[in-house]
């Protein structure tokens, strides 16, 4: 029996059909071509068969499902792919169809090459002649969409995050935006993206996109992401990026200057770290893990018992990603308060002070509050609200987390770990946008701004709603008011993961 991993029945049958090759003689266990004798011929076919099978490649002569790679000299894309799918091809999409230019290309180097667009034979009927309409009508808004966090079009999604970044690096914010949509509006359909077809009509799916999902759908990844993730450039500003306070700007100009590595920048003398910087390096480690649902349980627990101990009348809210029902996130968001107009920011003073005393306050960034109702409605968006806040690292004990270890690297035995928290205190009659606004996610509030503003000729930030028609603003005591006031049915916090 020449390959491995068939049923007992099926071998039996595979035998009597093909010529032999030994087990010992197949090098490359995960692949197995089938050569199309159309245009070939059969003495070339045979001819290009023992050598592939000398080489140690697995070549079957029957098309079957078990064949990962067909190779072809016929060039007429369509007509091939008709016979092939006419062979009973079960799932065509997860064979390669492939160019003779592949098996020269992996004869020559003696092993399987890399699949790249110049080998592919694409298949142009899906995008020319599949007449499966599209079954539902998806809103242009994030916010008219239900989005779980079941995401069906993950490869997809994934692949436009990539690309959606190297474009933020690259300061072109508006290819960047465009595949944050794109992924935006694939992560809001209950099923799984087989065929191009499928989202042609789609709002925010244009010709790149598209593009990279064919590519996708015809070999499993695209060329363009894969360029990207082996890209230096990309992979140095991930890595500096990934360190609390800084941003793409810093890790673009620590890159000009020739640095590649955190060794690179700390050994730098001309390089001068500011205190949240200073922090991110220290506790790089730790805050680049993932927080757990039970870390951010146990550090509301934490501050609430701090919060309360200041005056019972103090709220605390878990909100962020964890909110809309995530699992792990990359920091913990909590919105604190009092019903006692104006005295949310000493509160917050309060209880960060609290944190330091207990010796679990490990940095803090603290923003007073601008918040001036005086000088509302603002027209254009800021990126930060003006409420009183706190950027923080905490130190977190293991003891202090039910039922769950604390996340950590493998051999860290130090019974604690530092997480991110962002810490928020809004005004109470703020309270209600302050919650939507910082619920998310980034997708979902863009749009229901947008939402506002075009569809509404309303204004919507963090802290107010304004009806710019009838010149005033509109009040809410929770979310539900805001949506019913935008005219928007409610979308549940765990829908809005747009
Ligand atoms: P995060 O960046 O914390 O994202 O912002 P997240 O959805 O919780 O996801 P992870 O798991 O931490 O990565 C939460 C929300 O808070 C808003 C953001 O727009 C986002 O929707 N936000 C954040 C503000 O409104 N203002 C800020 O200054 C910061
Ligand atoms: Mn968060």
């Amino acid at each position: 029996m020449f390959c491995p991993g068939l049923p007992l029945a099926r071998k039996r049958l595979r035998a009597v059909e093909t010529r032999v090759q030994s087990h010992a003689e197949v090098k490359f266990q995960d692949i197995r071509l089938y050569l199309v004798e159309k245009k070939m011929g059969s003495s070339r076919r045979n001819f290009l068969t023992h050598l592939a099978r000398s080489k140690g490649f697995c070549v079957e002569d029957v098309l079957s499902n078990e064949v990962t790679h067909v190779v072809s000299e016929d060039h007429q894309a369509s007509a091939l792919w008709a016979w092939l799918k006419g062979r009973g091809l079960k799932d065509p999409l997860k064979t390669q169809v492939l160019d003779i230019s592949w098996f020269t290309d992996s004869m020559g180097a003696g092993k399987p090459v890399a699949v790249e667009s110049r080998h592919l034979i694409l298949d142009t009927l899906p995008i020319l002649q599949d007449s499966t309409p599209t079954p539902v009508t998806v809103s242009q808004y994030a916010c008219q969409r239900r989005t779980t966090l079941e995401n069906h079009n993950k490869i997809f999604t994934d692949a436009f995050e990539v690309l959606a970044e190297n474009y933020e690096f690259n300061e072109i914010a508006g290819q960047c935006l465009a595949f944050r949509r794109a992924a935006s509006v694939l992560k809001s359909l209950p099923w799984v993206v087989e065929r191009l077809r499928a989202v042609q009509d789609m709002p925010w799916l244009g010709d790149h996109t598209q593009g990279v999902i064919k590519e996708i759908l015809q070999c499993g990844r695209a060329f363009e992401v894969e360029k990207i993730l082996s890209d230096e450039r990309y992979q140095t500003l991930k890595l500096f990026t990934s360190v609390f306070g800084v941003g793409p700007k810093t890790a673009e100009k620590w890159y000009r200057r020739g640095l590649r590595s955190f060794t690179d920048v700390l050994a730098e003398p001309s390089i001068h770290l500011n205190r949240m910087q200073q922090s991110g390096f220290l506790h790089h480690g730790d805050i680049s893990m993932a927080v757990s649902k039970a870390e951010a349980q146990a550090l509301g627990n934490i501050i609430e018992e701090v919060a309360r101990a200041i005056t019972p009348a103090g709220r605390l809210t878990l909100t962020g990603g964890f909110s809309r029902g995530k699992e792990f996130g990359h920091d913990v968001d909590f919105i604190l308060t009092t019903p006692e107009l104006g005295m949310e920011e000493p509160l917050l003073l309060a209880v960060i002070d609290r944190l330091k005393q207990q010796g679990i306050l490990l940095f803090c960034d603290y923003h007073a509050s601008s918040f001036d109702m005086g000088k509302l409605p603002c027209h254009r968006f800021e990126a930060m609200d003006h409420f009183a806040k706190g950027f923080l690292i905490l130190r977190l004990e293991g003891s202090q987390v039910e039922g769950q270890e604390l996340q950590r690297a493998e051999g860290d035995n130090r019974g604690w770990r530092a997480v991110r928290v962002d810490l928020v205190s809004p005004p109470m009659d703020r309270y209600a946008f302050a919650v939507l606004g910082w619920t998310g996610s980034r997708q979902f509030e863009r749009d229901l701004r947008k939402f506002a503003r075009v569809e509404r000729k309303m204004l919507l930030d963090n802290h107010m709603l304004y009806d710019k028609t009838k010149k005033q603003f509109l009040e809410a005591n929770d979310e539900k008011d805001i949506f019913a006031h935008l005219g928007l049915e409610y979308t549940e916090p765990w829908q809005r993961n747009a």
